[in-house]
């Protein structure tokens, strides 16, 4: 190469810099606002010291009512739940969906580290327009994502229609939003529903479940 063009390589590996920290910086943003870390491996860890005693108690919420069929969980993130919920019930199907690919690589992981791949599956997609055809699952179940739904009526909408009539959804979430969540559900298509503050860990008023159920002669919405 001719010296006076010394400047080419330079603005080439420059330019792949840029776009590399670009590229990184965009995905941290988007990881940020679908589940308040910068990555899914990050959150994985908190996960599993943090909430393991809040996925118990949910578990045993949903299997109480859901002991068999196919229960879906949306937002599923690193699969701790899903898990949980098909240890806990042998004959229970669970589909897990999450708008994040590399939450659902490690929850898929997590599934077969746990020989449990053949009734827990996880596939990506968002909460706004579930893959899935309507009145597939017996139950619904989120924990701590539909505060980071961009429109959360849009999410209850797809949940009441991807349940089976009778069906029921819990809704967890952090309490902070209560108020505003009363409306969110009667003005849902599941037309209200219970919405009641759990106090964990211990005694602290840290989390809303929305126990909500799909009328037995509901409509698709
Ligand atoms: C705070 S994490 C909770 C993960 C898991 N449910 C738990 O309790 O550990 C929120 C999860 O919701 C997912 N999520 C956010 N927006 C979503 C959407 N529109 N549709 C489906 N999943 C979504 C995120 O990717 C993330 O895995």
């Amino acid at each position: 190469m001719p010296k006076r063009f010394w400047f080419v390589p330079v603005a080439i590996l420059g330019a792949a810099v840029l776009y590399r920290s670009r590229a990184s910086l965009e995905r941290i943003v988007a990881n940020v606002r679908a589940f308040g870390l910068p990555s899914a491996g990050m959150y994985d860890v908190a996960a599993a010291s943090l909430l393991s005693g809040f996925y118990s108690r949910v578990a045993s919420d949903v299997v109480a009512t859901s002991p068999s069929g196919r229960v879906l969980e949306v937002g599923s993130g690193p699969g701790h739940l899903a898990v949980r919920l098909a240890q806990a019930a042998s004959n229970l199907e669970v589909a897990g969906v999450d708008i994040s690919s590399a939450m659902v690589e490690r929850a898929t992981r997590r599934a077969v580290e746990t020989g449990l791949a053949g009734r827990v599956r996880f596939e990506v997609g968002d909460v706004g327009a579930l893959p899935f055809p309507e009145g597939s699952f017996d139950g619904v179940v989120s924990t701590l994502s539909l505060h980071h739904w961009p429109d959360p009526a849009r999410g209850l909408a797809e949940i009441h229609r991807v349940l089976k009539p009778g069906g029921e959804a819990w809704i967890y979430d952090l309490a902070h939003g209560a108020p505003r969540l009363d409306r969110l559900v009667e003005t849902s298509p599941f037309g209200g529903g219970e919405v009641e503050v759990i106090r964990w860990p211990g005694s602290v008023p840290a989390f809303v479940l929305l126990r909500l159920r799909r009328g037995a002669a509901a409509q698709a919405s």
